[in-house]
């Protein structure tokens, strides 16, 4: 880890708590696809379970980083775990589609943070950069699987996707007190310096 001046070291736990929540929120989203899956799509199972322990593997790598930083995980966790079972629980009524349509719209998402934070990390932490590229290869592929098993052009796709999108960036705002906002300005503000 490099020396940083204290906005930077700030803005990396940020980070890493926004990133803990997400993988939090993942976690209880695939645990409610794999309790509904059950009766509506069996054969996704595997996939599913398969998934869910990668996610599980990310929140405590993010964990142990942020721990490792002194930073602390967002006090509404809670929130996270019941909002991440209602949307996959919501989602699966639609059936192989709706979590197809749920799985796609999160994971691209979390892509879209993650290209940035890695772009503002590697010349600061170089560490928790590698972290996040390691972890976004295993996020693209679930984003690959889910786009491979629907058309995410259609216009149920699109109009789904949105509104999952939209929740998930609402969610991770709300439980991070605007702190997931604050990253995506300050990061621009450093690109257009
Ligand atoms: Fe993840
Ligand atoms: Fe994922």
């Amino acid at each position: 880890m490099q020396d940083m001046n204290r906005d930077d070291s700030l803005l990396v736990r940020r980070i890493l708590r926004v990133n803990h929540a997400g993988e939090h929120a993942a976690v209880s989203i695939y645990g409610a696809q794999i309790a509904c899956c059950r009766f509506i799509a069996p054969e996704l199972r595997p996939w599913l379970r398969e998934t869910q322990s990668h996610e599980i593997r990310h929140r405590a790598r993010f964990l142990e980083a942020m721990t490792a930083r002194n930073g602390r995980p967002c006090r509404a966790t809670f929130l996270w775990a019941w909002s991440g079972s209602l949307l996959g629980f919501v989602t699966s009524l639609a059936g192989r589609f709706g979590i197809m349509v749920c799985t796609a719209a999160v994971e691209r998402t979390v892509h879209q943070h993650l290209v940035e934070q890695i772009e503002y990390l590697a010349p600061r932490d170089p560490e928790v950069a590698e972290l996040i590229a390691e972890i976004q290869l295993e996020e693209d592929d679930h984003l690959a699987y889910a786009d491979a098993r629907h058309d995410p052009d259609s216009l149920a796709s699109r109009a789904d996707a949105a509104w999952i999108a939209l929740s998930t960036e609402i969610l991770i705002w709300l439980s991070t007190h605007g702190d997931s906002s604050r990253v995506h300005r300050e990061l621009a503000a450093m690109k257009r310096n």
